[in-house]
């Protein structure tokens, strides 16, 4: 037995999905535009000047998020992260999140943002409640960096956002890196050299075929186990229990004290057996998988006057019924290679 089937064994019972998962977390997309055009979420040919984002009357209004976060806890969920695109571009974020982190039962509200407005926002966001931030940084290497952005923002920037959220008290702070071989997986150990001993938390994520249109291929992804053989080598490592139950990275320690880094292998190592995780995006359709081919639309449902009870009603169906596995089933041959599936960007990672 894992640690983690050990942990979920002890799991109390409730309201639990057709593979007994239960529901824990909400993901909740603020902002489906961002100003990266990271070519492994964004591609820069697909989204370019004309394409189409959401209106803003199309997007959840901030009370109908708030409505829909009160149901999900009262189903389970105690944690909650905002997402985009990039979540620091919705307006007034910071209203919606002192509401969010007034919810009786929330435990832990993050964001995950790319940093380029973290300078602006860290001590409002702060303020408002927000206990920490994730931010995504690729490379310290700016050539690097812009490639993996699609050539937007700059690393001074995200560098300067990490920085400011230090101290606005946003932490733990943990970094993001998404390895492409080839692109950006020969600047990993100087990512950490630089966290090293600062008490931001770098973890590494093996590059996924989220979507259909970041042209993912197998070869581009970095194992896990490759990356700690080679970080282990150079700063002995080793490995931590999960801080929580269905954590998605792996932790380990530099056992020389320079503190904690992770890695996220969903292709090579899944970690569905104890996915607990719900996504909202940000025109209000509900998914219960980062590969989902489908969600559940509520909306309309919201709009036109749905009384709790049926919306409790609704996603309880929802979980009941979830069997979603997809990192499992990429072990072996797909049912469909070309299933239409959701959009990183639109759903928030
Ligand atoms: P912590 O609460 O800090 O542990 O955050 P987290 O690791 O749950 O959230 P974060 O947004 O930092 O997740 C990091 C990345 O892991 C995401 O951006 C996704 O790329 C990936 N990820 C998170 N959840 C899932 C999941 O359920 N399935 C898969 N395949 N990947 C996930
Ligand atoms: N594979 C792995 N991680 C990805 N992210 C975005 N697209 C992918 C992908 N194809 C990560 C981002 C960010 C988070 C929201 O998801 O780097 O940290
Ligand atoms: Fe924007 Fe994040 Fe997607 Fe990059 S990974 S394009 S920063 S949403
Ligand atoms: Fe959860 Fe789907 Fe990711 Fe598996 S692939 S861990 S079910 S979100």
């Amino acid at each position: 037995m894992t640690v983690r089937d050990a942990l979920s064994a002890r799991a109390p019972a409730g309201l639990r999905d057709r593979r007994g998962r239960m529901l824990h977390d909400l993901r909740i997309s603020v902002m489906d535009r961002c100003n990266f055009r990271c070519p492994y979420c964004m591609p820069r040919e697909t989204f370019h000047e004309t394409y189409r984002f959401l209106a803003s009357r199309e997007r959840l209004a901030f009370e109908e998020i708030v409505r829909l976060a009160r149901l999900l806890v009262h189903l389970g969920v105690r944690k909650l992260r905002l997402t985009g695109g990039e979540p620091l571009l919705r307006p007034n974020l910071t209203d919606l999140i002192g509401d969010l982190t007034g919810i009786p039962g929330i435990e832990d509200v993050a964001l995950t943002t790319n940093g380029t407005l973290l300078a602006k926002y860290a001590c409002e966001l702060h303020a408002a409640g927000l206990k920490r931030v994730t931010v995504s940084l690729d490379s310290l290497d700016p050539q690097v960096f812009l490639r993996m952005s699609g050539g937007f923002g700059g690393l001074e920037e995200t560098l300067n956002g990490i920085e400011q959220a230090r101290r606005a008290g946003l932490g733990p702070i943990k970094i993001n890196a998404v390895v492409q071989r080839g692109v950006n997986d020969h600047t990993v150990l100087e990512l950490l050299e630089r966290f090293r001993g600062t008490g931001v938390i770098v973890r590494f994520i093996e590059y996924m075929d989220v979507g259909n249109r970041n042209h993912w291929q197998r070869d581009a992804v970095v194992p896990s186990r490759e990356l700690l053989a080679r970080i282990g080598a150079r700063w002995p490592l080793e490995p931590r229990q999960p801080a929580y139950r269905g954590e998605v990275a792996e932790r380990y320690v530099f056992t020389d004290g320079g503190g904690e880094i992770g890695f996220i292998s969903s292709v090579t190592q899944p970690f569905c057996g104890d996915c607990t995780r719900a996504r909202l995006s940000s025109d209000g359709v509900l998914y219960t998988c980062l590969f989902a081919t489908h969600g559940t639309p509520l909306r309309d449902r919201l709009r036109s006057g749905a009384s709790d009870d049926e919306l409790l009603d609704a996603l309880r169906g929802v979980w009941r019924e979830r069997t979603d596995n997809y990192s499992e089933q990429r072990q072996g041959p797909l049912a469909d290679e070309n299933a239409h599936k959701v959009e990183m960007f639109y759903i928030g990672g």
